[in-house]
């Protein structure tokens, strides 16, 4: 009954967001008097992330109440802050040091009790016309950014944090423009290493630029951002819930049912399961 209830109400809630999706805005919404330059090939990319207070994971915030971003933490092998590069996949180590604060905050990563926020520039440069004072809020405020969140993956320790430290990072650009659409980097390792206060931790980077807002799937099919695309796909999960909910609980002949609890294992495993 769980399961019925649960698969239309999730297919609901995902035509509910369709209905919503129909307002459509461009994101970033860019405003008139900002002119972009686009990254080329192999431009540098900064990234900035949020800083924490390393006891709460709270945001740090300046006097005029705005979240702090610093650099992200040098690395090692290059004595200066992580960069990317414009449509360059590459794969690199960025040793990072994980002193006492900065364990602290990557304690509450791991633990997944605050992201691990990024940004970076949405184009090269962006201008205001007229300009704003440098330095001046209005100048900070114009500018555009891409998210960068690592979802980096470990286990908490009493004394120590387990980090898997082999990750990838996936880059979305829109070359045309040459901006950055999206972007996200995540551990994929098989392993996770020990590390405790004051180590060094290797981050092995993988990264990937992906042109245009599609992935390719496995099947080499796309998965497209078109709103159209997005709606019936909607309305085929849609349907296809009420359908399988439908034949599931009333026409499925009970003893059907009953074989196949017993005959096929995933069915029975399912069944076995508390959560049923
Ligand atoms: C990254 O570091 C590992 C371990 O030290 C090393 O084996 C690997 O070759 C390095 N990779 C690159 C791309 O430098
Ligand atoms: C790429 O950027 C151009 C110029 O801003 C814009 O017209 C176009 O819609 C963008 N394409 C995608 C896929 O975001």
């Amino acid at each position: 009954m769980h399961f019925k209830l649960q698969s239309v109400f999730s297919a609901l809630l995902l035509s509910a967001s369709v209905v919503n999706s129909q307002h459509i805005e461009p994101f970033p919404e860019i405003p008139k008097n900002l002119a972009l330059a686009g990254y080329k090939y192999g431009d540098e990319i900064p990234l900035e992330c949020i800083q924490r207070n390393m006891e709460t994971g709270e945001h740090k915030f300046d006097e005029q109440g705005n979240i702090i971003y610093a650099p992200f933490p040098k690395c090692f092998e290059t004595d200066s802050p992580l960069t990317l590069k414009y449509g360059v996949d590459e794969i690199f180590n960025c040793t990072i040091d994980l002193g006492h604060e900065f364990f602290h905050v990557f304690q509450l990563y791991i633990h997944e009790d605050v992201p691990f926020s990024c940004r970076i520039p949405f184009t090269k440069s962006q201008t205001q016309n007229p300009a704003p004072p440098a330095d001046s809020p209005e100048a900070k405020a114009a500018t555009l950014y891409t998210s960068l969140t690592f979802n980096i993956r470990g286990r908490v320790q009493e004394s120590h944090l387990d980090i898997d430290p082999f990750l990838n990072v996936a880059m979305v650009a829109n070359t045309s423009a040459g901006s950055i659409i999206s972007s996200i980097g995540f551990s994929s390792g098989s392993k996770a290493q020990r590390f405790i206060i004051g180590d060094s931790l290797p981050l092995a980077m993988a990264v990937r630029w992906y042109q245009g807002p599609k992935l390719p799937t496995a099947s080499e099919a796309y998965f497209s951002g078109s709103a159209i695309f997005f709606y019936s796909f909607a309305t085929f999960v849609f349907t296809a819930a009420i359908c399988a909910s439908v034949f599931y609980y009333y026409v499925f002949p009970k003893k059907l049912k009953a074989e196949l609890r017993t005959t096929l294992p995933l069915t029975n495993q399912f069944y076995n399961t508390k959560s049923d």
